[in-house]
């Protein structure tokens, strides 16, 4: 047991900051040259085996996106229509004899699933759920010197179906090797809290675990630097206690150690300023530094009020977030942060400021990310608890697995500023206990898991996403929350109060709109459709090309459409938010149809992440930059009569000109957030004319196009980081002879790379598509296609052509550096 901690004058030990820099940690990504191999062969764990054939390959990895869709796999189209099956994945490395006293350490961001680690023929563990981060302790059966030490991983992910959405299979995030002294801050193991923050200062408390794997109490100076944004360093202080030898692994529990600083005009994590900062934990035994740790955290005050909703730092927010699960599109489940810092720039660019991880854990990179650019994220653990929703999802490990799964969750995110909320479970079938004949597990079960997240942590909010509103949901009746999570029920939101009151509202889920990029159906605008009739029932008569329009007025039963939503959410001042149902479409749950389809529809952008029209409905609501939408295209046959819809903002009203022609001014009346026009269509140009007080704001075109004739690429980054994992998104966009888009074009697009990079990925965003994304060529929709470039390591160009039959390529030069 630790002795109580003894603060120490900070004069004493500013000269051994200064003497002793020595880094004696490191933590080095351990991503590369591993060997891979379908199989369920069990002796694989062994050190001994022949994998000399295997396939060498870069984590991250994900063995389904690489797979054939078909509708017989066993995770169905629900899960995406790709492979699972059992993989094997083996490293070989050494360890110099200068380590041999320190603890070597190996961290899993998240391997799906079912996952059992081997050292050197020793199993470490297992960890049957996908989506958490786990440590393994290798030290005591490492070798040393030039002695080849072999770690085997298993990974089963055969047994289907097992979730709702696609998943993807293998070690899908990063991995990490850690060196460190017996001395260590523990995993996950420093705690920073700002329990009073003001303008002027802001107390900060820092909670340090450490542990001790010596055979002898050891005693330890702990100093920790805080530093700003600019890297001056604004605070210290420093401790001193004996720490016993408990002999145990990183994972052990152990007394925090617990520091204070008050910090002068401290500056404000918020969503447009998302300041961080620094603590450098250095461990001191003997006057040597034995180890250094950073955390980064973030200075805020919030509050849900039951009236007012959500406030940060003293101003009322109206969090827009988005749900999205882990799929990066052609990529994946395969984490790629740079993948996932375009989804968060492209959300941002939309007036977005909140991430809801449904359902599940995130990787590491996306809290980082998050934290860095200022959204207010909703951290999700769990789609069930012991009652299923497929027969083998983690029902089936939630008596053993799902404190310590919950509790590892909580001490890994609990010091990222961009948490807000933690989500202990979404749509639990617990909701609907029957209490008459006793069933009242819903209740017991969110006692437990609240009091989980409470003895970790108490500056958050806890939620669950409710889809039973009635008073009987056994989950809220538990008691536990005073934060209420809806899905959906936007006609009721404002009778929230009536139904709970005293309690907080947030909308954990919203909208579940539906639409296929591009594509729009000649009914009038106003008609909404709810598709399918039931979420049981199968669609019957389904579009042509399983195509869903991109009208703004086809929604799951269960939603709304993308404006319902939010004119429920602009008159509601007591809901604190809204998490929309989805940022982005993403493999599996082909909602309304299913087989052919493979993907979703929900999302405001596709897979490829392209947006749809409601893209810009949002960014007209929700920021204050300018924007005048209007869609559709303008390629219609002789006699059609088309709406013309237009989302505007900054202006008082909105002109439509067809062929030089008004067709009326119209402003937004009510609480409509759109105008539209009925349109006779006639081919030529529709030229749209925002005004405030009778000035131009912004004009927008729209053209017939004519015959396809080439393409155009177009590229996020021209330059890009030769670090092999870095990436460019080039859109290729089919044209006509004059450039303007030709927007039902399906041509089959051939990229051809040279130098530094290599195709990482291809996809167009159709939800229907069974063309591999791991390829080089793939068919447009609606005009658009999409190469993801990643950078090989090398230093140099990177040379992309795009080519089609019968049309004129296009060739864009990207720069690895
Ligand atoms: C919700 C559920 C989500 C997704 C969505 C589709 O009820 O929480 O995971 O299934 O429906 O509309």
């Amino acid at each position: 047991m630790k002795k109580l901690l003894k603060l120490i004058p900070l004069c004493t030990f500013c000269f051994l900051f200064i003497q002793l820099q020595a880094q004696n940690k490191s933590r080095i990504n351990f991503d590369k040259d591993w060997k891979f191999k379908l199989d369920s062969i069990q002796s694989y764990s062994e050190p001994g085996i022949n994998d000399a054939n295997w396939r060498i390959l870069n984590l991250p990895h994900d063995w389904s996106i690489e797979g054939t869709f078909s509708k017989d796999n066993p995770v169905t189209p629900g899960g995406g229509a790709l492979p699972g099956g059992i993989g094997w994945y083996r490293k070989a490395f050494t360890v110099t004899v200068s380590e041999k006293n320190n603890i070597v350490l190996i961290d899993f961001d998240g391997v799906y699933m079912n996952s059992e680690v081997w050292i050197n023929g020793h199993s470490l563990g297992i960890r049957p759920s996908g989506y958490i981060s786990f440590q393994y302790d290798l030290t005591p059966y490492l070798k040393y010197g030039n002695e080849k030490n072999i770690i085997a991983v298993k990974v089963d992910n055969s047994k289907q179906p097992n979730s709702r959405w696609y998943s993807g299979s293998g070690i899908y995030r990063n991995v990490w090797l850690i060196t460190t002294d017996k001395v260590h801050v523990d995993h996950w193991g420093t705690f920073i809290t700002t329990p009073q923050v003001s303008n002027k200062s802001a107390i900060v408390n820092i909670s340090t675990n450490i542990q001790n794997e010596y055979s002898t109490n050891k005693v330890v100076v702990v100093n920790t630097k805080l530093f700003d944004a600019a890297n001056k360093q604004v605070a210290m202080v420093s401790s001193n206690e004996t720490i016993a030898n408990t002999g145990v692994s990183a994972n052990s529990s152990s007394l925090p150690v617990k520091q204070s600083v008050t910090i002068s005009n401290p500056a404000l994590w918020s969503i447009e300023k998302p300041v961080l900062y620094k603590a450098v934990t250095q461990l001191l035994v003997d006057g040597k530094v034995v180890d250094t740790y950073e955390t980064a955290f973030g200075i805020r005050y919030f509050k849900f009020d039951i009236n007012k909703g959500f406030f940060l730092n003293g101003k009322p927010v109206k969090i827009l977030g988005v749900c999205d699960h882990h799929d990066l599109g052609a990529l994946g489940s395969a984490i790629n942060t740079r993948a996932l810092q375009r989804q968060l720039e492209i959300l941002k660019a939309m007036g977005c400021n909140g991430i809801r991880t449904s359902h599940n854990p995130p990787a590491p990179e996306l809290l980082n990310l998050c934290d860095r650019m200022g959204f207010i994220v909703m951290d999700e653990a769990f789609d069930m608890w012991a009652k299923q929703k497929n027969p083998y999802d983690y029902h089936l490990y939630w008596k053993e697995w799902h404190q310590k799964d919950l509790q590892d969750q909580i001490l890994r995110d609990r010091d990222h500023p961009s948490v807000f909320i933690w989500s202990i479970g979404n749509e639990i079938v617990e909701q609907w206990g029957d209490a008459d004949k006793g069933d009242t597990s819903g209740r017991e079960i969110a006692r437990e898991l609240v009091s989980i997240v409470k003895a970790l942590d108490t500056t958050r909010q806890i939620s669950t996403a409710n889809n039973d509103d009635s008073k009987n949901n056994n989950i809220i009746q538990s008691g536990a929350f005073d934060l209420i999570g809806y899905n959906y029920s936007h006609e009721i939101w404002d009778q929230f109060h009536d139904r709970w009151p005293g309690k907080k509202m947030i909308v954990t889920e919203s909208t579940s709109a539906l639409e296929t990029r591009g594509h729009y159906d000649l009914v009038p605008f106003d008609t909404i459709r709810r598709w399918p009739k039931r979420w049981d029932i199968p669609f019957e008569n389904p579009n042509g090309g399983y195509t869903v329009s991109a009208y703004d007025n086809v929604s799951a039963p269960w939603g709304s459409t993308h404006e319902e939503s939010i004119k429920a959410l602009l008159k509601s001042d007591h809901v604190s938010g809204m998490y929309i149902w989805t940022g982005f479409d993403y493999l599996g749950e082909p909602t309304p149809y299913s087989w052919p389809a493979r993907s979703s529809y929900f999302g405001i952008l596709d897979l490829a992440g392209f947006p749809k029209d409601v893209y810009y409905l949002y960014q007209s609501v929700f920021t204050r930059k300018p924007v005048l939408h209007i869609y559709p295209h303008w390629n219609w046959k002789q006699g059609d009569t088309v709406d013309v819809v237009a989302y505007y903002n900054n202006a008082d009203e909105v002109e439509l000109y067809l062929n030089g022609k008004s067709m009326g001014v119209k402003s937004k009346s009510g609480d409509d957030l759109h105008v539209k026009w009925r349109v006779p269509f006639t081919p030529g140009t529709l030229k749209a004319v925002s005004r405030k007080n009778g000035k131009i704001v912004l004009t927008q075109e729209v053209k017939t196009a004519g015959k396809a004739a080439k393409i155009i690429l177009k590229e996020d980054r021209a330059l890009i980081n030769a670090d092999e994992k870095d990436l460019s998104f080039i859109t290729a966009t089919v044209v006509d002879k004059d450039d303007i888009m030709v927007p039902d074009a399906d041509n089959l697009i051939h990229f051809k790379i040279s130098g530094a990079g290599f195709i990482a990925g291809v996809d167009s965003g159709d939800p229907v598509s069974h063309e591999p994304f791991k390829a080089d060529k793939h068919t447009a929709l609606n005009g658009l296609a999409l190469a993801i470039i990643q950078s090989n390591g090398e230093k140099g160009k990177i040379m992309l052509t795009a080519s089609a039959d019968g049309l004129t390529s296009s060739t864009v030069l990207i720069e690895a550096k």
